[in-house]
């Protein structure tokens, strides 16, 4: 099995997936632990995960160096214990994708690497688990990621949480509260293209199950003169752009706008309308759209733009000085529009944007304004009626947001999850109320945040048993009562000034700062400082030391800014808008309040003191956001920025008070589980409880006393090399592990597969016996049957043919046939032939005869003419001679011979004598002599016609066929034979007696020539014949043992034959 790592962006490994197979391994806490080792074993190739780890955690430059070489590889979280650090990568990483979100849920914080996901998710777990309410607070300079941060937290709670089982669209809302409230509270600036000019706490709402049920915003000093005025490369809010760029024409005529932003002067003081980064029309489609997801009617959007509208054509207005330099309106068309667009009386608009209404001693009197006074009570009231709008923004979402089910019981169970995007701190080459504000705020949530990690430390402590020790930090409370302590606080100042009746400046609020505080370790003024400082500082600057560093602050505008007054006359102008929004923005009782109206730092001062209850009341956490470079550039890191920030953002003092006591605590389970590998008590596994596992554990390891400290249900290790130490330990330990852990896999791996092939073998060898079995089964079953069948077969043979006898017979049958077949003769001559079965002998009888025709019928065919006619002639001489004359038998094998004389030993006389006549057979003959029976060698031939007689050349005597009377021979085995001739004819001499040493042959020939095959006379005893006219003579054989031709004295010719056959 291969084991698979894959890697996500960020250059750290998360998850070890198997193709097929889930592998066990990446599952749970033992998946976590291959992340774990991966992303620690990696802490010297991008420096530690964890800044109390690393060893100099005084050395700023150190602290540097690590964000650098983690930001080099992409790595842009880093943690400062349980407080996430994130440096702005200016690009988009691929890191918050839906994987992402679920490799980071249910996991443990530490054990994964750092992630703005892992913060959601912890955060996340303990509001479920604990049911306490939760803040993240995220904080940074601008631009350094906070509103994407939050974004990114909000998008992830959206996706991961359970949906609400009633109104599911709070998580849309939730979501798309944003865009809008961008639009109309973010601008382009120098620093960041999309920059929140408010502050912004958003409460999210989970009910019992943990899911988003309701959400609450609040919002903080919107910079609201950015809608009268931008620096140089820098914007109005987005959604005059928007609007104008996206409205659709008809829109746009009803509000009375033109396409184009630079025929409006309040958005062409920066000079840079179009942004290339910004697609307006596009993001007004997506606030459009947002609108409609956030309850806002059509007729609350023509109202809301209409506001929108009406400011543009406020920063339109014009003023010309009439003779007694008062200021009167030149540009009517505006007027007019605003008039519509707000829903007011064109007359007390006018009056009230040229004078000013003041009461004294109950009476109203009207003063009218200069150039300049007109210019400002325009822009006052641009100002108020968009900071107002955008007040009743955000109260309009929170009425979207709000909860539905605010009324039933699961509600009171609901927990709270507040995400803080507020303001970092800020110091520019220029600072003025509103950094005061933005710093004073920093100040505090660095108040809180000292508050809070103490307490959480101390707690930790005790919980743990560990005596407490104290920590040395700089406590920033001082510089907080600096600022807003009663009577002697600067805020306080200020608002004194600015309600003291006379004539109350800048300066003299500046003055008054001298005297009141004087001495005060965080602020100089220039009379306050001592030479050396004093030239650093301007006459009208103050400077504090804040915990983050000094800033210069500038007093020019502290008073009007912080008044921030609106004139009656044009309060009660607004007051009777017909605009609903205007009219819910400008209440009437705001006219008859007699109180005057809290200034606004003190406002702000209440909201902070406010927003810091919300925040006790919650377990806290922490992302502080650090923006590399001012170029938005991505892969830049400018180290003099980012040593800025990392001071400003108060990390290191983050650190000190995080590492003043231990650098690092762990669970013992966790602890264990990690190391348990150094020491054989613990390896490979510890069956007691973990705590004394790991007290094992260091005591092998060799911890000193110091280096360490158990807890109740942690351990506690003072140093980071002391860490490193065992890490490096383990790293060398693990090499060792895998390897035998591989050899341990193989084996089992490779055991597994010759397990499986035995067992598979074993599977097939039974099955195949079992079918060779049941084979051989079926067939003896079969055989016995067979042989059953036989015997009773063989035992009813006898009986008429039944069912079973059927079968036997039948075998018989097929086996005497099958047996013939073997067995048949192999010649005419063979005799053999099986014996048949009693039912068969009839067909046996048949076919023998038949297999006789047939090889007859063979034999003849095979055979030649010659080789017939000597067939045909020994039949003839068999018919004749068989069992009548002694010496046949011995014929019988002799073949016949066509002729016994060639023509050449017949004399050419004879031959001449014949003339035409063939010689069909010549044999050499012995005649004897009628009388004296001499004995005379003669030849004997066969004609067609005749047999002749011949003595060397002369023809003796020639015996026509026709006058063959017959041939006797004796039943002896002598060769003597008589040719009987017709005694009528005088030619002829009488018979003839002679002697062939081929007699059967001779015989045979001369019968078949003349056809007197049946004229053949075999005698015993005596043959008579014609010897002459008149004359007969007899011839008389008799058997001997010797063959012996002799006269006898009887004159008969005497032969004695020897008997060759006994007959
Ligand atoms: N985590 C991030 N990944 C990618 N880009 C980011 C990230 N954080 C911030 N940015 C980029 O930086 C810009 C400024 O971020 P923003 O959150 O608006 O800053 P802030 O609210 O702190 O002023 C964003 O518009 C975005 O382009
Ligand atoms: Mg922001």
């Amino acid at each position: 099995m291969a084991l698979q790592v894959e890697l996500i962006p960020t250059g750290e490994i998360i998850r070890v997936v198997h193709p097929h197979r889930p592998c066990k391994l990446a599952l749970g806490s033992d998946g976590v632990r291959v992340t774990m080792e991966s992303a620690l074993t990696a802490r010297d190739r991008v420096g530690v995960q964890d800044f109390v780890l690393l060893e100099n955690f005084t050395s700023e430059a150190a602290f540097i160096e690590n964000l650098r070489r983690r930001f080099r590889e992409n790595l842009i979280y880093t943690y400062i214990g349980p407080v996430l650090v994130s440096v702005n990568p200016y690009r988009d990483l691929q890191i918050y994708s839906r994987q992402h979100m679920e490799r980071y849920r249910g996991v443990s914080f530490y054990e994964v690497p750092p992630h703005l996901f892992a913060v959601a998710d912890t955060v996340y777990r303990a509001l479920r688990t604990e049911r306490r309410d939760q803040a993240v607070m995220i904080s940074g300079e601008s631009g350094a990621g906070k509103t994407e941060a939050t974004k990114r937290l909000l998008q992830f709670y959206a996706e991961t949480c359970p949906a609400p089982e009633r109104g599911g669209a709070v998580r849309d809302r939730l979501l798309q509260s944003n865009p809008v409230l961008e639009a109309f509270g973010n601008a382009k600036t120098l620093r960041n293209d999309n920059s929140s000019r408010f502050g912004k706490y958003m409460d999210v709402q989970f009910d019992f199950k943990g899911a988003p049920v309701g959400g609450h915003i609040l919002s903080y000093l919107l910079e609201k003169s950015r809608v009268v005025h931008q620096n140089h490369g820098e914007r109005n809010f987005h959604i005059f752009y928007q609007l104008l760029e996206g409205g659709e024409e008809e829109m746009l005529r009803r509000l009375g706008l033109e396409r184009n932003p630079q025929s409006y002067l309040y958005l062409v003081k920066g000079q840079c309308a179009k942004v290339s980064s910004i697609n307006d029309k596009n993001d007004w489609k997506v606030v459009r759209k947002a609108l409609t997801v956030i309850d806002f009617t059509e007729d609350e959007v023509e109202d809301l733009l209409s506001i929108v509208a009406s400011v543009l054509h406020l920063g339109n207005i014009h003023f010309a000085a009439d003779e007694e330099s008062n200021a009167q309106v030149t540009t009517e068309n505006q007027l007019k529009y605003l008039t519509r667009l707000l829903g007011v009386e064109g007359s007390t608009l006018r009056e009230a944007l040229t004078h000013r209404k003041i009461i004294a001693k109950g009476e109203e009197l009207l003063s009218p304004l200069n150039l300049e006074q007109a210019a400002y009570a325009r822009d006052a009231l641009a100002k108020a009626v968009y900071s107002r709008t955008f007040t009743w923004l955000v109260e309009k979402i929170n009425r979207s947001l709000a909860s539905k089910d605010a009324d039933s019981p699961s509600w009171r169970s609901t927990t709270v999850l507040g995400l803080l995007d507020i303001y970092g701190f800020e110091v520019f080459q220029h600072n003025s109320f509103e950094q005061f504000c933005i710093n004073y705020c920093n100040e505090k949530l660095q108040q809180l945040f000292i508050e809070l990690t103490l307490k959480s430390e101390q707690e930790e402590y005790e919980a743990e048993g560990i005596a407490w020790e104290p920590v040395q930090y700089f406590n920033n409370k001082i510089i907080c009562d600096l600022v807003e302590e009663k009577f002697k606080g600067i805020i306080s100042i200020l608002d004194e000034e600015c309600l003291r009746p006379g004539e109350a400046t800048d300066l003299t609020f500046l003055e008054k700062l001298e005297d009141t505080i004087k001495h005060h370790p965080h602020l100089l003024t220039h009379k306050l400082a001592d030479q050396r400082t004093r030239k650093s500082l301007g006459r009208g600057e103050f400077r504090l030391l804040h915990y983050a560093g000094e800033v210069t602050y500038s007093v020019t505008g502290f008073l009007d800014k912080n008044n921030d007054l609106l004139f009656r006359n044009l309060k009660e102008t607004m007051c009777s808008s017909e605009n609903p929004i205007m009219s819910q923005c400008f209440d009437r009782s705001e006219l008859s309040d007699k109180k005057r109206p809290e200034t606004v730092a003190t406002q702000f001062k209440m909201s902070l003191l406010q927003l810091v209850e919300i925040l006790k009341s919650k377990e806290p956490a922490y992302v502080r956001c650090i923006k590399p470079n001012d170029a938005k550039q991505p892969g830049r890191f400018d180290e003099v920025l980012i040593r800025h920030q990392v001071k400003y953002l108060g990390l290191m003092e983050n650190l000190r008070v995080r590492r003043a006591g231990f650098a690092y605590r762990r669970k013992y389970e966790v602890f264990l589980q990690r190391y348990k590998s150094l020491c054989p008590e613990t390896w490979p596994s510890w069956a007691g409880r973990p705590q004394d596992g790991v007290a094992v554990l260091v005591r092998h390891l060799g911890y000193k006393p110091e280096e360490y400290k158990m807890g109740r249900t942690k351990i506690f290790i003072r140093f980071p090399k002391t860490l490193f130490a065992t890490e490096d330990a383990l790293e060398v330990r693990r090499q060792s592990l895998a390897t035998k852990i591989q050899a341990a896999w193989r084996g089992y791996h490779w055991r597994q597969k010759f397990l499986r092939v035995k067992q598979s073998a074993i599977c097939i060898q039974s099955w195949w016996r079992g079918t060779l079995g049941r084979r051989k089964a079926a067939k003896r079953k079969w055989a016995a049957q067979t042989i059953r069948r036989f015997i009773r077969g063989f035992i009813l043979r006898h009986a008429p043919r039944c069912p079973e006898n059927a079968f036997f017979l039948d075998h018989v049958r097929t086996s005497f046939l099958l047996n013939l077949r073997r067995q048949l003769p192999r010649n005419v001559l063979d005799t053999s032939w099986p014996t048949p079965p009693p039912a068969l002998r009839e067909a046996s009888e048949l076919l023998r005869e038949l297999c006789m025709k047939n090889m007859v019928w063979k034999y003849c065919r095979g055979i030649s003419p010659e080789w017939k006619q000597q067939l045909q002639q020994k039949a003839v001489a068999s018919e004749i001679f068989k069992g009548k004359k002694d010496n046949y038998p011995q014929s019988v094998p002799r073949l016949f011979i066509s002729t016994r004389l060639g023509t050449d030993e017949i004399s050419p006389k004879v031959l001449q004598a014949l003339g035409s006549e063939p010689i069909q057979y010549a044999v050499p003959v012995v005649k004897y002599d009628r009388k004296g029976y001499k004995p005379r060698s003669r030849q004997l031939l066969l004609t067609p016609n005749a047999v002749v007689i011949v003595e060397d050349a002369k023809v003796k005597q020639r015996i026509d066929y026709a006058n063959l009377t017959g041939i006797s021979v004796s039943s002896l085995s002598d060769s003597l034979f008589v040719l009987h001739v017709q005694r009528e004819d005088n030619k002829q001499k009488g018979d003839v007696v002679l002697q062939s040493d081929h007699v059967i042959e001779t015989l045979t020939k001369v019968a078949l020539s003349a056809d007197r095959v049946n004229n053949i006379n075999i005698n015993q005893g005596s043959i008579t014949f014609a010897g002459g006219p008149g004359r007969d003579g007899t011839i008389d054989f008799t058997p001997g043992s010797e063959l012996l031709i002799t006269k006898a004295k009887n004159g008969h010719l005497a032969v004695v034959a020897p008997r060759l056959n006994s007959r």
